[in-house]
């Protein structure tokens, strides 16, 4: 099937990629030509595994083109608008701005009959509000949502083998909605094929399912993350807490590890545009806790930063001090909110030479944050450092090794942001080891 996919980043870039592996021909929109030329080149303009090579057989084939052109996507049955809704820069809302843009430059070339399909993460009750908008510029087109639920650095198996597919329509009893079902249908033929569970919603519970995962997960994260609080008053150990309580089924061990905590393009930003689309619903109270789990979240970052200046004591000022990983987590590129950067930009105000490392992030970084400095690889980072601070885990930092680390650093300090290094070892080698909420 002819489609296209409006707005290349993270999700559409991906999205564009797979809808290709899957069958289709596919056009991607983009507003950036710097991200177009390297996309319509073959080239993944972000880190994401298994997306070069799927970037590459899509344009080899000729069924994967890229433009600015938005008239271009034309002569595509179904697109997908797969542009950013980030927090706005005056409050915790979701900027509308670029899904709004994208509807209004996509409408004019919506043939007959043709389907717009919302994959962005928007507050609900967005998608009855461009469904309206249509009616006006684009009568005969129908609009569909349904929602994305990739991770970024896994993002192309989510994306060609999804846990579950929802689709929003006006009204799931309404038999005019069978025949774009029916398009969405064989849009994903392939996984559905392979049993996906896949449910018709209304517009705004499709819209609902999306923040409602996000939250979920963040209240996960911080549940663990209180623990780990707790653990820190009372010498309890919450790494071991997460492996009990996770053996119960009902709790599962994924998503119960404490850290840093979550940051990234989605989770900060979504607990915090469903909690003000609430209030703005007067309904504030029932995710009034989502403000608590930000809270909690950002609390992490500052007691990392704290466990440094304490151990360090006067001797922070002027240290050195090597951080690993800048990406929000690891097998990404991704800076956005990232709680890695923060702790390095908190240690550097309280007088640290911090030197960040990270595999893939640091592009991103050195142009959003040139005053942090920049080692090309953690061993540089960690050469005559004061003290190490793990932050994304990343396989090679999980991996290291405290015999040779002992070699390049000159101090004895490691600070596990990511709980994953094993503390027995650090010790024995001559560590002092501290973990988050870990005694
Ligand atoms: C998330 C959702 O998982 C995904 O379904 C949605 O589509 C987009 O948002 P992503 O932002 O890629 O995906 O990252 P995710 O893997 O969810 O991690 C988010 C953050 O939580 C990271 O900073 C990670 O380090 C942190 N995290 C995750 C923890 O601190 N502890 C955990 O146990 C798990």
């Amino acid at each position: 099937m002819r489609l296209s996919v409006i707005g290349c980043g993270y999700l559409g870039a991906v999205h564009a990629a797979a809808m290709t592996e899957l069958g289709h021909d596919v056009v991607g929109v983009d507003v950036d030509p710097a991200k177009v030329a390297a996309l319509a080149e073959g080239r993944a303009p972000f880190h994401e595994p298994g997306l070069p090579e799927l970037l590459e057989r899509g344009v080899a084939s000729g069924r994967l083109r890229f433009t600015t052109d938005v008239a271009e996507a034309a002569e595509a049955r179904v697109h997908f608008l797969a542009v950013g809704t980030p927090q706005r820069p005056d409050g915790d809302g979701a900027d509308l701005r670029f899904v709004d843009a994208a509807v209004e430059a996509i409408a004019p070339h919506l043939a007959p009959g043709s389907l717009l399909v919302g994959k962005s993460t928007v507050p609900v009750g967005t998608a009855a509000r461009i469904a309206a908008r249509l009616a006006e510029v684009a009568p005969d087109a129908s609009l569909a949502w349904n929602p994305e639920f990739l991770r970024e650095g896994l993002a192309v198996r989510d994306t060609l083998e999804p846990d579950r597919i929802v689709y929003g329509v006006p009204d799931p009893t309404d038999v005019r909605v069978e025949s774009d079902v029916a398009l969405l249908d064989e849009v994903y033929a392939t996984p559905l094929a392979t049993g996906t569970p896949r449910l018709v919603a209304d517009y705004a519970t499709a819209e609902l399912v999306k923040v409602a995962a996000n939250s979920f997960l963040a209240t996960k994260i911080s549940f663990i993350n209180a623990m780990a609080e707790i653990a820190e008053a009372t010498g309890a150990d919450v790494t071991l807490l997460a492996d009990a309580i996770g053996l119960d089924a009902r709790i599962g061990r994924k998503f119960l590890n404490a850290g840093i905590g979550f940051g990234g393009g989605c989770l900060p930003k979504d607990i915090r545009a469903f909690a003000a689309r609430a209030e703005e619903l007067g309904v504030g109270v029932a995710v009034e806790f989502l403000r608590d789990i930000d809270a909690i979240n950002l609390r992490r970052r500052e007691r990392a930063t704290s466990i440094v200046a304490e151990a360090l004591g006067d001797r922070l000022a002027g240290a050195k001090i090597a951080v690993l990983g800048v990406a929000f987590k690891p097998d990404s590129d991704d800076i956005r909110d990232s709680p890695a950067l923060d702790v390095s930009l908190r240690l550097r105000e309280l007088g640290a030479r911090v030197v960040a490392t990270d595999p893939a992030a640091i592009p991103n970084a050195r142009q959003r944050y040139p005053e942090l400095e920049y080692a090309d690889d953690a061993d540089d980072a960690i050469r005559d450092a004061e003290a190490i601070v793990l932050v994304t885990e990343w396989a090679q930092y999980r991996a290291l090794d405290p015999g040779r680390t002992s070699a390049l650093a000159s101090g004895r300090l490691i600070v596990d942001g990511r709980n994953v290094l094993d503390p027995v070892a650090w010790r024995a080698a001559g560590w002092t080891y501290r973990g988050m909420g870990r005694p």
